[in-house]
């Protein structure tokens, strides 16, 4: 367990906040304000407290150039409209200004930083960097569970500077997803899809530890049905993928859970709006057609697998669910998990943006901000943004 801003004494003290704000911008304004809404909670409570509070941010990958268009401007304009209240923003994230401003805050003013990634000494974790970063404040709270997985000054070089303790967005990410790896609800479920089996073989290999049943479904679930000898036709998945699902099929047959593929698959001829679409078994798919959905048998048997589920984890589509003709699987995949009394967690941008597609949101105990954060800490690995962070009392 970290320390949670909860845990620590920070009344009054001027708190340096990591956010995540690494949100997708569109025309000119913030398309998608799920990270800021979820960084609220920690801004609230550091507000409740009477602290100053100096948030810090990346946006995209400005590779340490100023970049006009990801200038962090729209996020606090959205900020402030979800907050109700102003939001005071820098020309820079470090130097005389901006410590000149954040030593101006006073209790519960909130200033949002300019792109921490303005500067290239941010992704080299450069320590003189950080110091400046430190100095901005007394504490540091890191509620970036998204980027949490990298090593860089506002994640891990500035926490051997000021005491660091973890927010509450990222205090709850790690408490629900550290639960999926050490005491899941059984049975254990667990939902992959999406394009390539490599992107989530290391996923696959640690989950086959600890999961009951994993179902495969998506355009990886081609490479696997290559592996096992069917005909793909021209379906994605096909060529090096193979080798990497015919490697997970041979740890599969090794662990106690079980993996499952699909028995049947929607196919079309392209990915077009309007292609002719097919339903068939698997065996026979046609040579010049493409596998883009899971079909009804396959959905089924998903379906009763997550009805019957303790924890189900879904990361991955499961099939081109943004055309009406493919989207049957996921649609139907995230009804049930929906549905499913479980503990239900979510992962990954494309998922995601399906349960956001289909409505489902407000049913499953846990939508992750993490995507490539979740994912390294769902495969095992240590994030080096938590291993930064001061240690919590041991548990009861
Ligand atoms: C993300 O969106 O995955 C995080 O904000 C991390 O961004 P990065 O992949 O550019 O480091
Ligand atoms: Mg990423």
């Amino acid at each position: 367990m970290k320390r949670s801003v909860t845990d620590y004494p920070l009344a009054g003290k001027r708190v340096l906040v990591r956010v995540d704000f690494n949100v997708p911008l569109e025309d000119g304004g913030v398309s998608d304000d799920t990270r800021i809404r979820a960084a609220l909670p920690t801004i609230d409570y550091l507000r409740g407290q009477g602290c100053p509070v100096v948030l810090a941010s990346h946006l995209g990958r400005p590779k340490g150039q100023v970049v006009e268009g990801l200038r962090m401007a729209p996020v606090a304009a959205r900020l402030a409209e979800l907050l109700g209240r102003p939001v005071a923003t820098a020309a820079d994230c470090v130097g005389p200004a901006v410590a000149a401003a954040a030593a101006a805050l006073a209790p519960g003013d909130v200033l949002l930083l300019e792109n921490l990634r303005f500067h290239a000494e941010e992704t080299a974790n450069d320590a003189s960097f950080a110091r400046e970063l430190a100095d901005l404040a007394e504490v540091y709270v890191n509620d970036a569970f998204g980027t949490a997985h990298r090593a860089h000054a506002s994640t891990e070089g500035v926490t051997h500077y000021l005491p660091s303790v973890a927010g509450l967005l990222m205090t709850r990410e790690l408490e629900v997803l550290g639960r999926l790896l050490r005491d899941p609800a059984r049975p254990f479920v667990v939902v992959l899809g999406g394009l390539k089996v490599s992107d989530k073989i290391t996923l696959i290999e640690n989950m086959l530890g600890l999961a009951d049943t994993i179902l495969v479904g998506g355009a990886m679930a081609n490479a696997f049905l290559k592996a096992q000898g069917c005909e793909i036709g021209r379906s994605r998945g096909d060529g090096e993928q193979v080798g990497v699902a015919a490697d997970a099929l041979a740890a599969a047959a090794r662990a106690a859970g079980e993996l499952l593929l699909p028995v049947d698959v929607v196919t079309a001829p392209s990915p077009e709006a309007g292609a002719e679409a097919r339903t068939v078994p698997v065996e026979d798919i046609g040579g010049d057609d493409m596998a883009l959905d899971i079909g009804p048998r396959t959905i089924a048997a998903f379906e009763s697998r997550v009805g019957g589920a303790g924890t189900v984890y879904w990361n991955g589509p499961m099939g081109l669910f943004e055309e009406a003709a493919f989207a049957a699987g996921t649609k139907a995949v995230g009804e049930a998990v929906a549905a499913s009394p479980a503990v239900t967690v979510v992962g990954g941008g494309d998922t995601v943006a399906a349960v956001r597609a289909f409505g489902l949101e407000g049913c499953l105990t846990h939508v992750s901000t993490g995507g490539g954060a979740s994912m390294e800490f769902l495969e095992g690995r240590a994030l080096p943004g938590v291993e930064a962070l001061m240690d919590g009392e041991p548990d009861a």
